[in-house]
């Protein structure tokens, strides 16, 4: 997002476009498809997807979930796309890295601290943290600051019953939130790439919010650890990177926390970073974005960026008499 090195290119300018099959697993399973099925099937034709699926018989899972806030033309991004084009510094900065850098990681037992400003805090087995009947599955749109976006099936609890559950204190006006710091497990942290552990925040009002998750899975299963195991943060009317991965800590505090891309790059990227087509990136424009995970004539098209990414209704009141050209 920041810094312009050549891993860091978003992989639409060096990739053709809706090649997102991660190329090394691409490259294996073109390698292994030439044994298993024939070359014959390459050079018939078989889609990227299909040949993933043919060789790794990995077939996209079926979508679950209440559609949140989703117009007609918007379908889940297939979860080979959802699970193979992330970012994660911590498992590398390019778009393609998390899914094999990530695939070692362990991300159980997880203890996650509630701490600061609350009655109750505590350290948290996660199975303890998550209420099973709280548990839901909803889809909703996930756009990032890079201009691109896809459509998620998220399974997650909202972050509100957490909340209600820690019991603020009346001093606590924040939420921050820690990933985990352990370089030997997350290689990414041994650079300097960012200053670590990624840390984000939340106005109380906006943690509270109904349509605020903690996520525990996409597409009805566990999260990927490419896309945050065990836990992460999800916020459908901000850009992609307020959504923190692998959370260990969360704490109240009174101060607006500092967020890692705001540390790394003031200028460009601010403590709310909601999605908002009227104000532009400085480095690009942020009235229109690229769907990813589409095909033929579909994948070229340029969709329109909605205000609060099609959550205004929800969210708007928030925000209200705020000038958000200021709070970006
Ligand atoms: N969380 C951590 N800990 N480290 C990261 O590098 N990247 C952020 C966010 N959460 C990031 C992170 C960014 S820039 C985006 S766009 C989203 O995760 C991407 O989520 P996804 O890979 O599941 O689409």
């Amino acid at each position: 997002m920041l810094i312009r090195r050549a891993t860091d290119l978003p992989s639409s300018e060096l990739t053709p476009e809706g090649v997102y099959v991660n190329r090394r697993t691409f490259l294996a399973a073109a390698g292994a498809a030439a044994g298993a099925v024939g070359l014959g099937a390459i050079a018939g034709g078989l889609s990227p997807r299909a040949l993933h699926a043919a060789v790794l018989g990995r077939q996209d899972p079926q979508a679950v979930g209440k559609p949140y806030g989703l117009q007609s033309d918007d379908k889940p991004t297939p979860w080979s796309d959802v699970t193979s084009y992330n970012n994660f510094y911590e498992f590398g900065t390019g778009k393609d890295e998390p899914i094999e850098m990530a695939k070692n990681f362990k991300p159980k037992p997880w203890t996650v601290k509630v701490d600061g400003l609350v009655g109750k805090p505590g350290d948290y087995q996660l199975e303890d943290f998550l209420k099973p009947s709280a548990i839901e599955d909803r889809i909703y749109r996930h756009r990032c600051v890079e201009a691109w976006s896809m459509v998620i099936p998220w399974r997650g609890i909202p972050l509100a019953d957490v909340i209600k559950r820690a019991a603020p204190t009346a001093k606590a006006k924040y939420v921050e939130f820690t990933t985990l710091y352990d370089p030997k497990r997350m290689p990414g942290q041994q650079s300097g790439v960012l200053d670590w552990p990624y840390v984000e925040g939340l106005r109380l009002d906006e943690a509270m919010n109904p349509l605020t998750m903690l996520a525990t899975g996409v597409y009805g299963r566990d999260l990927p650890n490419q896309n945050g195991a065990p836990l992460r943060l999800v916020v459908p009317w901000k850009y992609g990177f307020k959504g923190i991965k692998s959370i260990v800590r969360i704490r109240f505090v009174e101060q607006q926390p500092r967020n890692t891309w705001n540390i790394a790059n003031p200028s460009e990227y601010g403590f709310y970073s909601n999605v908002n087509p009227e104000v532009d990136h400085p480095r690009w424009s942020q009235a229109t974005e690229r769907r990813l995970g589409l095909t033929g004539l579909d994948k070229l098209r340029r969709r329109k960026t909605l205000m609060f990414n099609g959550y205004v209704d929800q969210v708007g009141s928030m925000y209200a008499g705020m000038d958000l050209r200021k709070n970006y």
